[in-house]
């Protein structure tokens, strides 16, 4: 048995920044950045934020925690690099000493951006790829507000370079923040279109982390239990939005950010990256369309891990491979129904035209070295056809 284990844990790398995560704990951000020997918060957030009343709210936490504050909301989806620069320069001018981001996945990666550049300098560009940077990051708070993305808890930020309509990537344990705070109540305010695409973007981190050939013991256990959350509570979730089934949400997105922060993903996100760059498309939107044909295009090398997927899917197959493909195929079409996915690329405004070169540039994607089944350029443009 013991020997089991040890093998099980051999090669486990595991890492995570520090969590809180409740119902009403927001009010905690200001003590957080005290903790961090902040006295000046740089807050990034977006205006639906503001409106929301969720940037008031930790504005006044921070001022009752005896903290100065710049806010900083000069940023879009799919967050852009001339975005970032422009909110290092202000951080850098004001002078501030701590950084919290608050909301998605856009002002989450803004905000670890403009950490990264403020500390080390240059372009945001000079970062892109595995362990570029060089100069520890300031002090780093993030709060997500929706149910799927995980850059709160992730090694990764993705930035647009809006000249070249390219989405790349960041890798680094540097931009894992220093706490992830996460108060579900937050996702009172959420839009049911962004409750439907973030938690589609959940399912695909959780299902590609799980498949993913750097997975481990540690990455399962979460990838699993965020597909055990999505499976019991995205029907309610979406179509009632209960507290308790939004909660859910919230630690589903916090569990495959677990996951796939320490395993990476595949070809579904190699693929919506260029897809998310070129034509600044809804990221988990994309993701809902690519993940039944990735998964499709997986199964016949994963065999031997789906039956523990079918189970984090809500179904026992004991062991029954044949029936685990056909349930993880059902099931993961049937929670994108439930939330009303789109089913097709043009509908997402995408040109047939451009699918070859789609296919290219996933193919340079860092996501693609962590799937289960190669792909060549081929491979992935016949997936591109097969959901357009
Ligand atoms: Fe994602």
């Amino acid at each position: 048995m013991m020997n089991k284990l040890q093998n099980a844990f051999s090669h486990c790398k595991f890492e995570v920044p520090e969590i809180i995560f409740g119902r009403g704990l927001l009010g905690q951000v200001g003590s957080c950045a005290r903790r961090l020997g902040g006295k000046k918060v740089f807050l990034v957030s977006d205006q639906g934020l503001f409106q929301a009343g969720w940037v008031d709210q930790v504005m006044q936490c921070l001022l009752n925690d005896g903290l100065a504050f710049v806010y900083y909301d000069q940023i879009t989806p799919n967050p852009k690099d001339t975005e970032i620069e422009d909110g290092a320069r202000e951080y850098i001018r004001q002078g501030a000493d701590v950084i919290v981001g608050l909301g998605g996945g856009s002002a989450m990666d803004a905000a670890k951006g403009i950490a990264i550049l403020v500390s080390n300098g240059g372009r945001i560009q000079d970062y892109e790829g595995p362990d570029k940077i060089h100069r520890p990051i300031p002090p780093l708070v993030l709060c997500p507000t929706t149910c799927g993305t995980g850059s709160d808890v992730s090694q990764f930020a993705v930035i647009n370079d809006s000249a070249e309509r390219r989405k790349f990537t960041i890798m680094s344990r540097c931009v894992a923040p220093d706490i992830s705070l996460t108060d579900p109540d937050t996702l009172e305010t959420l839009p049911d279109e962004h409750v439907c695409t973030t938690a589609a973007d959940a399912l695909s981190h959780a299902v590609e982390a799980y498949l993913s050939v750097a997975s481990s013991t540690l990455t399962d256990v979460n990838a699993v239990r965020a597909l055990r959350l999505i499976s019991q509570s995205m029907g309610n979730a979406v179509q009632e939005r209960r507290p308790e089934d939004m909660a859910n949400l919230a630690r589903a997105s916090l569990h495959a950010g677990m996951a796939f922060s320490n395993s990476l993903l595949g070809i579904a996100h190699a693929l919506a990256h260029p897809i998310g760059g070129l034509y600044d498309a809804n990221h988990g939107s994309v993701n809902a369309v690519l993940l039944p044909a990735v998964v499709g295009y997986d199964l016949p090398v994963v065999s031997e891990r789906l039956p523990e997927l079918a189970w984090g899917l809500g179904h026992q197959t004991n062991g029954d491979v044949a029936m685990a493909s056909e349930i993880v195929q059902e099931s993961i079409n049937r929670l994108l129904d439930v939330c009303n996915a789109p089913r097709s690329l043009k509908s997402l405004g995408v040109e047939e035209k451009d699918l070859p070169e789609l296919a290219r540039r996933a193919k340079k994607d860092v996501c693609i070295l962590t799937s289960p089944r190669e792909a060549s350029e081929s491979d992935l443009l016949d997936i591109l056809e097969q959901v357009y």
